[in-house]
């Protein structure tokens, strides 16, 4: 059973996601031990309390830089024996001696079929802004794992979604949740978990 922990900085509706796909047990080879938070206040964390998920909120703004910060969550996550790390609306991109030591162990989930409408810059309802702006008529969801590369590293599952004549940002930010990101997240953990990921330089090749 692989310990799991999930890093949130807002609503938290994909950790919620894991959350109900644990207790369904579409998530039967890992188990969510860890909470953590760049941000105080967040309704994620009402969301691990309702759980009894143990949390912890480590705020980026208090440190100066992305790499010290990636460096106190590494410390928090070798303090609880974490086997994998799911970025769930996670806001900070992540540096240094993390992704060499979580090397293909962090997933991250982007609301966007990459590689279009990704990298720096482009997160939560930027992303959506960004597709109607292009005029694209799909649009999705990622889950990839992470390297130093944003939005870079090997992709697990990707999922369609169609946009509409009237959408504006949020809604197909909901849309695309729905459809996609809440179905693709729990299941490219639990597959990691199940050890079905097989990995061949930036690519997956999923053993179903
Ligand atoms: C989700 O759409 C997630 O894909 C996106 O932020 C939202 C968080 O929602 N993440 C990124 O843009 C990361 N690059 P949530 O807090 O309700 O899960």
């Amino acid at each position: 059973m692989l310990n799991i922990a999930v890093f949130v900085s807002g609503g938290g509706t994909n950790l919620q996601a894991l959350i109900d796909a644990q207790k369904s047990g579409i998530i039967k080879n890992g188990k969510i031990g860890l909470v953590v938070s760049s941000k105080e206040g967040v309704f994620a964390l009402e969301r691990a309390k309702n759980a009894n998920i143990p949390y912890v909120v480590c705020p980026r703004k208090d440190f100066s830089d992305n790499e010290s910060y990636s460096n106190e969550l590494l410390k928090i996550l070798e303090e609880n024996n974490i086997g994998v790390v799911v970025l769930a609306g996670f806001m900070t991109v992540l540096k240094g001696e993390i992704l060499k030591k979580y090397k293909n162990k962090i997933i991250n989930v982007h609301p966007a079929l990459i590689p279009s409408f990704c990298g720096d810059g482009f997160y939560g309802l930027k992303v959506h802004e960004k597709a109607l702006e292009y005029g694209v008529k799909i649009t999705g969801a990622t889950v990839h794992f992470v390297n130093d590369v944003t939005d870079g590293g090997a992709i697990i599952l990707q999922k369609s979604v169609e946009i509409e004549n009237d959408d504006t940002p949020e809604i197909l930010q909901k849309r695309v949740m729905e459809q996609a990101e809440w179905k693709i997240l729990p299941l490219a953990v639990e597959l990691f978990c199940a050890g079905k990921i097989e990995i061949s330089g930036n690519k997956t090749i999923i053993k179903r």
